[in-house]
C-alpha cells in the first residue's frame, strides 16, 4: 500500500484517503534537514554562475533566519515532496542543467525520469549543455532508475509521448519549459490529466518579473481540472514558484 494514502477500507471511509497536502510538503521544506538536503544536493552538482549565486543568497538567509526563513524555490519544492513521497516517475518540461531532477533523484534513486527539452542555446544568458551532461549530474547523485529524454518544443513532444502512454500517470510532474503564458498554460493543460492521484504538479517562476502572467496562468489551469486537487503558491522572494497536490 502506498505510504500516502489511509488504509482504504478503515480510514477512508468518511475522508479523502490521501495524506499528503500542500502544508506537510512546505513544513517540511523549511526544516533544517530538507535544507540540509538540498545544500548537499547542490555540493554534488557541477555549479554554473546562476547555482553559484543561489547557494549564496541561500546561504546568507539561512544564516539571518536559521528555520524561520520561509524562502522557497522549485528545489525546496521538489525536495520536499520527493522526500515525502517517494515517487516511482517524474517527468519534467524544461530540464536545462537537471537541478530540480537531479534532486528528485538524490531523494528516490530508482525513480523513473522523464525530460522534455529543447535545449535552447544560452538560455536566459547560460549555457545549457544538454541531455548527456544532466545524465553525468543524475549518476553524481547516485541515480540508479531508469532515464529518458526527449528533445524538442514541449507542445509537440509531449503530446506524442502521451499518446503513446495512454493511460500511464506520474507521481511528480515539473512544469518549467515555455515561459510564455500561451505555451505555460499549454503544457499545464497537457499535463493535469497525468498526474497520479496523491502526486504532485510543481510550476516555477510564478513572481519572475520578466513573466509578469504565469501566476494568473497558474490559477486558470488549476481552475479548469475536473478532478479535486489542493494548491499552494509562494512569491515573497526570488522568482516564486506554486505546486499542488492532486487528491481525488
Ligand atoms: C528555466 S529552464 C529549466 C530549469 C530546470 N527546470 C531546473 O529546475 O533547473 C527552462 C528550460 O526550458 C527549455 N524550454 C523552453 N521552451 C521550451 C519548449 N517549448 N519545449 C521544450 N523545452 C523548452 C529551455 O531550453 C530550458 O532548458
Amino acid at each position: 500500500m502506498n505510504s500516502l494514502f489511509s488504509r482504504h477500507e478503515e480510514l477512508g471511509k468518511w475522508y479523502n484517503p490521501v495524506l499528503v497536502d500542500p502544508e506537510t510538503i512546505i513544513a517540511f521544506a523549511h526544516t533544517r534537514e530538507c535544507r540540509r538536503f538540498v545544500r548537499k544536493t547542490f555540493a554534488r552538482l557541477a555549479p554554473d554562475a546562476y547555482s553559484r549565486y543561489i547557494t549564496d543568497f541561500r546561504h546568507e538567509g539561512e544564516k539571518k533566519f536559521g528555520e524561520h526563513w520561509r524562502y522557497l524555490d522549485i528545489v525546496d519544492v521538489v525536495a520536499a515532496t520527493a522526500q515525502l513521497i517517494q515517487p516511482t516517475s517524474y517527468l519534467e518540461i524544461g530540464v536545462r542543467r537537471g537541478r530540480s531532477m537531479a534532486t528528485a533523484a538524490a531523494a528516490a534513486p530508482k525513480c523513473a525520469l522523464y525530460g522534455f527539452d529543447m535545449w535552447m542555446a544560452d538560455y536566459a544568458g547560460m549555457e545549457n549543455p544538454g541531455p548527456d551532461f544532466v545524465k553525468t549530474e543524475l549518476r553524481r547523485v547516485g541515480h540508479r532508475g531508469p532515464v529518458s529524454f526527449v528533445d524538442g518544443n514541449s507542445h509537440v513532444t509531449l503530446p506524442k509521448f502521451f499518446a503513446e502512454k495512454a493511460n500511464e500517470k506520474f507521481s511528480i510532474i515539473v512544469v518549467d519549459g515555455d515561459h510564455s503564458d500561451e505555451g505555460a498554460l499549454q503544457d499545464l493543460r497537457d499535463v493535469l490529466p497525468r498526474l497520479a492521484v496523491g502526486g504532485a504538479l510543481i510550476f516555477d517562476d510564478i513572481s519572475h518579473p520578466a513573466h509578469p502572467n504565469l501566476r494568473q496562468v497558474w490559477r486558470q489551469a488549476i481552475a479548469e481540472v475536473d478532478f479535486a486537487i489542493r494548491a499552494f503558491e509562494y512569491g515573497s522572494l526570488g522568482y516564486g514558484v506554486a505546486f499542488a497536490i492532486r487528491v481525488g
